[in-house]
Parts: C-alpha cells; sequence; structure tokens
C-alpha cells in the first residue's frame, strides 16, 4: 500500500497565512483533492484540519467527498461527525485502510500530520501543487521538526491557471 501526502502551496511553501486563511488557495486546488479522493477511495486528515474546514461552510466541505473513506488522526476521544473514521496515530490510520485493501492512501495535511508521518518515515510519494501565489508570513508544507530526506522526482506537468504540479518520490 503506497501512501501518498499530497498538499498545495505557495510558491514560498506556505500552505495558509498565519491565521489559517487559504484564499490564496484556487479552486483548482481544491478540485485536484476531490479527484485524487475519488481515485484513491480515502484520505488521511490531522484533527485540526477537520476542523479547520468544517468551518469553511458548505462550498468547501469533506462532506462533498462521495465514497472516500475519511479517516481523521487524532490523541483524543474525539465524536467525530458521521462518515468519519476515527485513528489514534498515523499507523492506525494506516492499518485501518490495510484493512480495506486500499491500494493509495491520500495524506492531506496540515503540517504537524504531515511531520509525523515523514518523520515515522511513511510517506512514500509527495505530490506539491504549487499555487501561483506568494504568502509573506504563513504555516509551511511541515511543522518544524529535525528530519531530512532526500527525493527523487516522478513528474512535474503544469495545470490549468498556472497551477505547476511536482511529483516526487521519497528515498528511504
Ligand atoms: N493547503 C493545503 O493543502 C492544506 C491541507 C491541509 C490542511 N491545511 C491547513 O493546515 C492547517 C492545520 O494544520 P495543523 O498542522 O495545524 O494541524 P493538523 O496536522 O491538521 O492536525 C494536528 C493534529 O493531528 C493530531 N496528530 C498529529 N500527529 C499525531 C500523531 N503522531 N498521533 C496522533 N495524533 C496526531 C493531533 O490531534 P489532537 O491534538 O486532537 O491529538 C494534532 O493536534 C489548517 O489551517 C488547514 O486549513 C492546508
Amino acid at each position: 500500500m503506497k501512501v501518498i501526502l499530497y498538499m498545495a502551496m505557495s510558491l514560498n511553501g506556505f500552505i495558509a497565512k498565519e491565521n489559517g486563511d487559504e484564499n490564496f488557495i484556487s479552486h483548482d486546488n481544491w478540485q485536484t483533492l476531490v479527484k485524487l479522493s475519488g481515485e484513491f477511495g480515502n484520505i488521511v486528515i490531522g484533527r485540526k484540519t477537520y476542523e479547520a474546514v468544517k468551518n469553511w461552510g458548505e462550498d468547501y466541505s469533506f462532506n462533498d467527498l462521495k465514497n472516500v473513506k475519511k479517516v481523521v488522526i487524532s490523541r483524543q476521544d474525539l465524536n467525530l461527525d458521521d462518515g468519519y473514521i476515527l485513528a489514534k496515530s498515523p499507523e492506525e490510520a494506516l492499518e485501518i485502510l490495510k484493512k480495506e485493501n486500499f491500494e493509495n492512501v491520500l495524506v492531506t495535511g496540515g503540517p504537524i500530520i504531515n511531520s509525523s508521518f515523514i518523520n515515522l518515515n511513511l510517506l512514500d510519494e509527495i505530490m506539491i501543487n504549487v499555487e501561483p501565489a506568494v504568502v509573506g508570513k504563513g504555516i509551511g508544507l511541515f511543522y518544524p521538526d529535525d528530519f531530512e530526506k532526500k527525493l527523487s522526482l516522478i513528474d512535474n506537468k503544469t495545470l490549468d491557471n498556472g497551477i505547476v504540479q511536482l511529483y516526487y518520490e521519497v528515498i528511504k
């Protein structure tokens, strides 16, 4: 089972402004997430991303991802909304999805979860959509931590509206 991180970020590596505002990230990037999650049949997100997206309203909601297993990672005993599965760790999230025979797992943030996965050496590939925007202050792709990984480029392409997609394998 392959574990792939997908995130959208500004040219200078921010996935949100310091206050969590993601208005610089376009609708096209949400559509990429919708498409990938449909292909994979699952998404894995951190508790804070689950809560942040819940506050975005009806235009952008994980509830729109139909027939997609949605796993939320938290150390807390949370009561999640219908359609969401709780995992207490990245390893447990992957165990849940492995039992369902998924070929690929889509991890999609936020930065704390991204760092947890990469620190545990659980990421096989990283796909980044670079939004044509720069942001002065913000939240990085990974939560600051002391790790270093080499990557190998699998593919790169230009999508609609100036988005550049970079796709890497994580060298283990
Ligand atoms: N641009 C993009 O593509 C994109 C994608 C996703 C998210 N975002 C943004 O990212 C922000 C949220 O990211 P974030 O980094 O603050 O939070 P996050 O990664 O979404 O969630 C962090 C939470 O996940 C749980 N967690 C993390 N590592 C864990 C581990 N090893 N074991 C068990 N639980 C673990 C903890 O939950 P508990 O505290 O409940 O234990 C932790 O507080 C939001 O603003 C969101 O909109 C942007």
